[in-house]
């Protein structure tokens, strides 16, 4: 197994501290040098709305902010419908005059001590790039599948019923029922993201930047869910932008009309589920063909039993686990007993383990996207192939997690 313990050795410079509502011109400033693009005034007033200073950390030289790392709260849905408060770490930059010495180790050092003393079960964030986060103990935990649909040839099954309800809606209208419709959509969708007013607002601004190019939005609703688009004209293309369905109806009912959208040739979704039901409802699966698949939130599990009790499982279990949690020592033994209709996980530091797992395994598994068998082949849990299978299918979910918002 993996080892990770390397120390925090933070340039004798360099002091961190928290971010204070006077730090935000200089965050975008730094974060913009960090991602290569400028922060208009507009922007700015814009991110006010979700920054909050006491959720930030900076590392400072002679002054200077060299080293950011945020938090935004959410609740995030388990696999069985129970929602848990979790921190979406996100802003994360070192001014690339600092980098590689210690300075985002030892912000996240800080940040994960703070949450773990605030009590929070899990973190969450989505990774600029791969191989960054693995050593802070985050594991992949929902994936995005880019899927491009050729409108033309994509026509729904003869046998599925057209049970209409769909309206196109304007983003005033769309902005007092989503919130709504999004919340019954997250009941349901292990990974899912609450979102907040701040949040609603800054999605449903459509400045310019966001469009990339393409129209403002465009709305479906349906009285069970709606879908947001954006209609990239030389491309002919409808680019999905936001889709959330609390019903099998709705689901259809908004595919098939995003299917009517004539002088389309290809609906471009981003953030489909590796089996996504849109393709079965085709007579032509085939139309929906993959284009990219992607790591999308990665989980760290900052408080096992809080997280493994709030969840359900697919089976009956009755196990004991040794987490290995070598950034934050948050691991150790465990006796997990669980099934469909409950959970119960207790520390057992005396117990024999019956499986041995890494943080970032736990983190893949924790809302039911990963499969423990492909884990366990990888070397991030040990365990006889018996108990593997077994984890296997009490972790995985009925449905493929999403999380749904950006962050
Ligand atoms: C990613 C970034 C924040 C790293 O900051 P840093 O201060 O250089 O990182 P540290 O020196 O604390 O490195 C900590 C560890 O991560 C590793 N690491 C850091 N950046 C890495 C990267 N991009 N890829 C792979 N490993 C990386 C370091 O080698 C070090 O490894 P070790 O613990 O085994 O010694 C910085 O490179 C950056 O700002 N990049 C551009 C913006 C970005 O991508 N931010 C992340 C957004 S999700």
């Amino acid at each position: 197994m993996p080892h990770n313990d390397a120390p925090t050795l933070l340039p004798p410079s360099i002091t961190l501290r928290r971010a204070t509502p006077a730090d935000l011109p200089a965050l975008a400033e730094a974060d913009g040098r960090a991602f290569g693009q400028h922060y208009s005034d507009e922007h700015l007033e814009e991110i006010r709305r979700l920054f909050d200073p006491d959720r930030f950390l900076v590392a400072v030289d002679a002054g200077e902010i060299v080293g950011i790392t945020g938090s935004y709260p959410f609740d995030v849905t388990l696999p069985g419908g129970a929602a848990l408060p979790a921190a979406g770490v996100t802003w994360v930059s070192v001014a690339v005059t600092h980098r590689r010495r210690g300075i985002l180790r030892a912000l996240m050092a800080e940040q994960h001590r703070a949450f773990v003393a605030d009590g929070l079960p899990v973190s969450l964030l989505t990774a600029s790039e791969g191989a960054i986060y693995g050593r802070f103990g985050y594991g992949v935990a929902t994936e995005h599948r880019e899927a491009e649909v050729t409108r033309r040839r994509a026509v729904l099954r003869r046998d599925v019923p057209d049970t209409g309800g769909v309206r196109q809606v304007g983003t005033a209208e769309l902005r007092r029922i989503a919130p709504e419709l999004h919340r019954r959509w997250a009941a349901q969708t292990p990974g899912a993201l609450s979102r907040d007013d701040a949040w609603w607002d800054v999605l449903l601004a459509d400045h310019e930047w966001q469009r990339g190019g393409a129209t403002a939005l465009f709305h479906l609703a349906h009285p069970d869910g709606y879908v947001s688009y954006r209609i990239d004209r030389g491309a002919q293309t409808c680019r999905v932008v936001d889709m959330a369905t609390a019903t099998d109806e709705a689901y259809t009912a908004l595919w098939r009309t995003l299917l009517a959208l004539d002088l389309v040739e290809t609906v471009l979704a981003r953030s489909l589920t590796p089996a996504e039901p849109v393709q079965f409802l085709l007579a032509d699966p085939r139309q929906v063909r993959t284009v990219g698949q992607y790591d999308g939130m990665w989980a760290r599990v900052l408080d096992v039993p809080a997280v493994l009790s709030a969840r359900r499982y697919g089976t009956e279990l009755d196990v004991v686990l040794d987490v290995r949690d070598p950034f934050l020592d948050r691991g150790g033994r465990f006796r997990l007993r669980g099934g469909p209709d409950g959970a119960e996980c207790t520390p057992a530091a005396g117990a024999a383990p019956v499986a041995t797992i890494e943080v970032t395994a736990l983190g893949s598994l924790l809302f039911g996207g990963a499969d423990a068998g492909s884990l366990a082949r990888a070397g991030l849990l040990a365990a006889e192939p018996a108990v593997v299978r077994r984890l296997a299918t009490a972790f995985r979910g009925e449905r493929a997690p999403q999380h749904g918002t950006e962050f």
